[in-house]
């Protein structure tokens, strides 16, 4: 359906298109129809376009209207955002933007040039962007705990604050793989539970953990660690003043702190380095579940001396950052599985909402014999193919870990 994407779009369609944008992000999108179509499929006559929620990332899903059957195709909204306007170019004389508030209508008659109508809005209903959000009230977080507001996710009537969505999205998608990843080490709802957030920040996943599993009866202790004098201070007095029992921020260092406890490590987008000590900090604790989200990737990058045969790939500046990311990574869940965990490296939130958007997942597992030489000998070749010497984690486990 999408036909030539080469030519150039018009101005009048150029505008429809940053309409389309403009609705989603305003969340007053209704829907779009797609109607008069002249392309290559036999039997089309019209797609509609809407915006749901698919496993929790926004889509947008065209139903395909043929004369006997409608097929329905869904795209991540930044590549359905990236089509349409090629898509009506060459497909289509009429498309037409439901919104909340306006009602935007793109024609033309055969070759003609397009025309672009604005009136008044006329879809009734909700806007689709809510509706698919109403869907997903599964969220795990119920939009009304106290702590949304007091952290500034939601308004005084529990909306969240147009600002807050995609933090919002990432704390629930977070609170998921939480939840999942407890449940896969085989945490229990009966036991105590000590679980530590280094780098918390403003405190939003330190809340929602906390508040995840606050209604146990086994004691229960959620830490915060932070840097920074003040978001400690913001954190520890939202939670006094709500009364979070077993929920403690403290000033700390991520280098140098030490827990007497720990079953689940969390670290999300710890600078650089500081991610390794979390990592290191959760093996040598014993910590059944490691949850990383790296920052920035600097230490490996310039250690790296590519082998002759990659060398012209890694002379451009982004590969080689790329590269040096996804090798500090791999390096990292190898290093993990060497000390018995199942280490996952994987996307936890769609590029749309944050750019820091890879997880690594540790869950301890039982001793496998072999598999820490066999993960040794891999991080081995791997040094060893791009120049590397030694890397942060592997210093930090030197006193737990055979040198690779
Ligand atoms: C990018 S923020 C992430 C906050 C939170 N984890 C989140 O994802 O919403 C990183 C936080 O780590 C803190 N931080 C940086 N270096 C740290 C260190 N060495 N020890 C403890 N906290 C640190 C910063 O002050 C900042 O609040």
């Amino acid at each position: 359906m999408c036909g030539n994407m080469k030519k150039e779009l018009t101005q009048e369609i150029q505008d429809f298109v940053a309409g389309l944008r403009n609705s989603i992000k305003t969340r007053s999108f209704i829907r779009l129809t797609l109607s008069d179509y002249h392309g290559q499929e036999q039997d089309l006559i019209k797609s509609t376009v809407r915006l749901v929620s698919i496993k929790g990332h926004g889509m947008l899903t065209f139903v395909n209207s043929y004369s006997t059957k409608d097929i329905t195709v869904n795209y991540e909204v930044p590549r359905g955002l990236g089509m349409i306007g090629h898509t009506i170019q060459n497909n289509f004389s009429n498309a037409h933007l439901y919104t909340s508030t306006i009602d935007t209508h793109l024609t033309r008659t055969g070759d003609g040039p397009w025309s672009l109508l604005a009136s008044k809005a006329s879809a009734t209903g909700e806007p689709e962007i809510s509706a698919a959000h109403d869907r997903q009230k599964k969220r795990v977080i119920d939009q009304k705990q106290p702590f949304l507001h007091a952290l500034g996710i939601t308004d005084a009537e529990h909306k969240i604050l147009p600002s807050m969505n995609d933090k919002w999205r990432q704390i629930n998608r977070f609170m998921e793989l939480f939840n999942d990843a407890a449940q896969d080490a085989g945490i229990t709802e009966e036991g105590s539970l000590s679980i530590a957030d280094f780098g918390s920040g403003k405190g939003y996943l330190t809340f929602a953990i906390h508040n995840a599993i606050s209604s146990r009866s086994a004691p229960i202790e959620v830490t915060g660690i932070e840097i920074r004098d003040d978001l400690v201070k913001f954190c520890n007095d939202v939670s006094a003043e709500l009364g979070c029992k077993g929920l403690a921020f403290r000033k700390g260092d991520i280098t140098s702190y030490s827990p007497d406890r720990l079953d689940i490590l969390i670290a999300l987008h710890a600078c650089d380095t500081a991610t390794d000590h979390a990592i290191s900090l959760g093996i040598k604790a014993g910590a059944k579940v490691i949850m990383c989200a790296p920052c920035c990737h600097k230490e490996i990058r310039p250690m790296i001396k590519p082998p002759e045969v990659i060398k012209s790939l890694l002379k451009h500046g982004i590969h080689l950052g790329q590269e040096a990311e996804m090798l500090t990574d791999t390096l990292r869940a190898l290093l993990m599985e060497a000390a018995g965990y199942q280490a996952k490296v994987f996307e936890f939130i769609s590029l749309e909402h944050t750019d820091k958007n890879k997880m690594i997942l540790g869950i301890k597992r039982r001793h496998e014999p072999g598999r820490q030489e066999k993960c040794l000998a891999q991080i081995r070749a791997l040094k060893d193919f791009y120049g590397i010497t030694r890397i942060k984690l592997e210093e930090l486990l030197a006193d737990v870990l055979p040198k690779p």
